[in-house]
């Protein structure tokens, strides 16, 4: 097996940059749209079988070193009891959305086996599938990108029913949070029994809280749930977008390999987190828009600034945009193992 992504999560040697995607499945991908073509999303991802095809295709058609499990990181909100449904123009709608004690008393903690053992299944699908490619990363949203959802019922521009929860209700918030952290302990834990390899938390909005919040409202939960996690033995991935004012308290996550977004410069990051933390990113996804010429700079800015990190995995700075050329997405992977070999 290509364990080169698992040698650098694990700050060993290895020959070469790793590099996979967020978001590497999905619309960009002419063979996904074939298969979303007849099937709504929620039930791709409710489907063992094709979710693990549709897991597979970027690993056969880019040539990246790590596959990640096709799912959503709303999955586990459903058995929690909200109703979850995806517009195609609104994204993500979660109905009667969390906004006092009564409807966060009535959530359960689910039995993920019983619940979403089509998760499971996805992952010994693809164990199998993988055997000799590329490892397989399990994923979770982080609490706080979780409760935004259920608090909000969908995306938002400014996140005040949150910030209102949280401020103005904030033991109803921390009810929420607890909550939602044991859904995700009990969650990440099921998939890595399954046999996922290494796991990521996507804190997509995290960055829109204050640092002063982030450290109260947060961090404590991602604490939490790294270090139950910890003692499992994979490496634990904790992504941020908009990372660049809460830095500093990232670090205290405990998590082995921290991703980016591309606000940062890469080097700064660095030089914020200190020597003893993996990184991770940090391409803008418009990037993939540039000429070759100019793509090729870029991707050579990032790696060569990545080499003062511990150790550090290509990836862009947040998920792949649908609108993305393909060709461009291999030639930025060939790009990337080209210039990123160690000898
Ligand atoms: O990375 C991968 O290839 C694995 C699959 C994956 C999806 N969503 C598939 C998906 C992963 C890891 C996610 C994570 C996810 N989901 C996040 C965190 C990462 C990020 O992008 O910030 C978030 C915030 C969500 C919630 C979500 N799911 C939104 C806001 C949307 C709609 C907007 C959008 O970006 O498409 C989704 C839908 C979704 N999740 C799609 C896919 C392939 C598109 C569904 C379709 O086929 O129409």
């Amino acid at each position: 097996m290509n364990d080169t992504f698992l040698k650098v999560c694990r700050g060993e040697e290895a020959d070469y940059t790793p590099v996979w995607l967020m978001r590497q499945a999905g619309r960009y991908l002419p063979e996904y749209q074939a298969i979303r073509s007849h099937i709504d999303f929620l039930t791709l991802c409710k489907t063992p079988g094709l979710a693990a095809e549709v897991t597979l295709q970027p690993v056969n058609l880019l040539g990246v070193d790590a596959a990640i499990l096709f799912s959503d990181i709303l999955i586990p909100v459903e058995p929690m009891g909200m109703k979850l449904e995806f517009s195609e123009k609104e994204g993500p709608i979660l109905s009667e959305p969390i906004r006092n004690r009564l409807s966060v008393e009535r959530l359960v903690i689910p039995d993920i086996e019983e619940d979403l053992s089509f998760v499971l299944d996805t992952i010994r699908i693809l164990r199998k599938e993988l055997e000799n490619k590329v490892p397989l990363i399990g994923f979770s949203g982080a609490p706080f990108t979780i409760a935004t959802y259920m608090i909000e019922g969908g995306t938002s521009k400014n996140f005040l029913h949150t910030k209102k929860l949280m401020f103005q209700h904030s033991n109803v918030f921390d009810y929420l949070m607890e909550k939602i952290t044991a859904t995700i302990i009990a969650y990440l834990t099921a998939q890595i029994h399954a046999g996922v390899q290494a796991v990521q938390l996507f804190d997509t909005w995290a960055g829109i809280l204050s640092p002063i919040d982030y450290k109260k409202f947060a961090l404590p939960h991602v604490k939490k749930v790294i270090s139950e996690i910890k003692n499992k033995e994979v490496p634990i991935i904790y992504f941020i977008n908009d990372c660049a004012g809460i830095l500093k308290e990232v670090k205290k996550t405990g998590a082995d390999v921290i991703g980016i977004d591309w606000r940062v410069d890469i080097a700064d990051a660095i030089k914020k987190l200190g020597k003893n933390f993996i990184i991770q990113g940090n391409l803008d996804p418009c990037a993939l828009f540039l000429s070759k010429e100019k793509l090729e700079d870029r991707v050579k800015d990032i790696l060569w600034k990545g080499e003062n990190a511990k150790g550090h995995i290509f990836n862009l700075g947040h998920g792949v945009l649908p609108q993305t050329p393909v060709e461009n997405v291999i030639a930025m992977v060939e790009l990337v193992h080209y210039y990123g070999r160690k000898s």
